[in-house]
């Protein structure tokens, strides 16, 4: 069942180039140039016509949402707000008819976004589903939705439904772009072929950082804890590493956005904190380099994960990760696989128990 591997976490991390591939099949058709997605197209007046898109969600795909804000704001240019489920039942929010609330959940069944959606429903809003079990309590209540297709995901610690979620959360940005023409087509069909080609690199990124990675791992057992920092897309990744970590190694992590860190966190630096960067070349690069130079100046201990053949950063970081490069808008898909593994082999090392970490459940069903 675990076929061959040792944890079902290991298997799901693997499984990424096929979960996303199967989460794109019969909707992304690169050739005819369209993405088909009944869910969306049916109800494209309600998008497109949307004062506004609520993402509701907890955890892992909270932080999906996040990277979906960035997506649909940019493509799509709908505001988006990205709550959690659990703050958003509670605040007594302002919602109308006129917003579309999207809901994010992998168990399809966590109680915090069941309640809020149930919230966002009866004040009128249209509510969207994106989960990945199928007739889940979440998916049934939604007025539409789109599953993700990562199959069953047994691992405590998200992974493939995350990346699975991006991938969802990329073909709605960019279908609805394209609908509302805020897309240019040359951008659109640019947009869908590095879509097609993800897949592909999320095998490359799986072969040419497992060994590097599980080495890398080695050295920090023993940490106390760590920083992730990125910037812009990479932003929710750092809060995506981080959460990884330590839901099954126990070490503290906090993830930032890496811009944050001179009004506080950087006081935390010493040679004893390992810091996580996210640093592809695309998007805010020269940032993330004075970012780096600002943490090795106080000697933090700098794991980079950049692409390849990159040369500033690589310079100044103790451990380097390289990944293949891509649009801005899909790396935290590509730097998702290294992060997962670096937790994935700490952990391993601690002797944790990675498939069900002490306090976790998989569905969280009560609030
Ligand atoms: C982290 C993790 C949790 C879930 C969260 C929401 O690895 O698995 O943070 O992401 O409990 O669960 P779903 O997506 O099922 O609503």
């Amino acid at each position: 069942e675990k076929g061959g591997y040792e944890h079902f976490m290991l298997k799901e991390i693997f499984e990424q180039p096929k979960s996303i591939q199967d989460t794109m099949r019969g909707r992304l058709l690169v050739d005819e140039g369209i993405i088909k997605m009944a869910g969306i197209w049916d109800h494209l007046e309600k998008f497109s016509n949307a004062g506004r898109i609520i993402i509701i969600a907890c955890g892992t795909s909270w932080h999906a949402g996040l990277i979906g804000e960035y997506l649909i704001e940019e493509f799509a240019r709908i505001p988006v707000e990205v709550e959690y489920a659990s703050e958003f039942r509670y605040r007594n929010p302002i919602i109308t008819e006129k917003d579309v609330v999207i809901a994010i959940s992998q168990s399809g069944e966590t109680a915090d976004t069941m309640a809020a959606l149930k919230l966002a429903k009866e004040k009128g809003a249209f509510i969207y589903g994106i989960c990945n079990v199928v007739d889940s309590s979440i998916a049934r209540i939604t007025d539409a939705g789109s599953y993700t297709h990562a199959g069953p995901e047994i691992g405590v610690a998200s992974t493939k439904a995350f990346t699975a979620q991006l991938t969802i959360l990329s073909l709605i940005a960019i279908k609805l772009g394209k609908h509302n023409g805020t897309l240019s087509n040359v951008k659109f069909v640019e947009l869908i072929t590095e879509l097609d080609a993800i897949p592909k690199k999320i095998e490359e990124v799986l072969e040419s950082t497992h060994d590097k990675v599980k080495e890398i791992s080695k050295d920090f057992i023993n940490a106390q804890n760590f920083l992730y920092l990125g910037r812009g897309y990479n932003y929710p990744s750092a809060l995506e590493g981080a959460l990884k970590l330590k839901e099954i190694s126990y070490i503290h992590a906090e993830g930032y956005p890496a811009a944050e860190m001179k009004h506080g966190p950087i006081a935390l630096i010493d040679e004893n904190m390992p810091i996580v960067i996210i640093a592809p070349k695309r998007g805010h690069y020269d940032k993330i380099v004075s970012n780096v130079q600002e943490i090795k100046a106080r000697k933090g201990k700098i794991i980079a994960v950049v692409n390849k053949g990159d040369v500033q950063v690589s310079a100044i970081a103790d451990y380097v990760i390289e990944i293949p490069d891509t649009s801005e808008c899909f790396s935290p898909i590509v730097a998702a696989i290294p992060l997962q593994l670096l937790s994935y082999y700490i952990a391993v090392y601690r002797g944790a128990n990675v498939d069900q970490p002490r306090n976790l459940a998989k569905s969280v069903t009560v609030e």
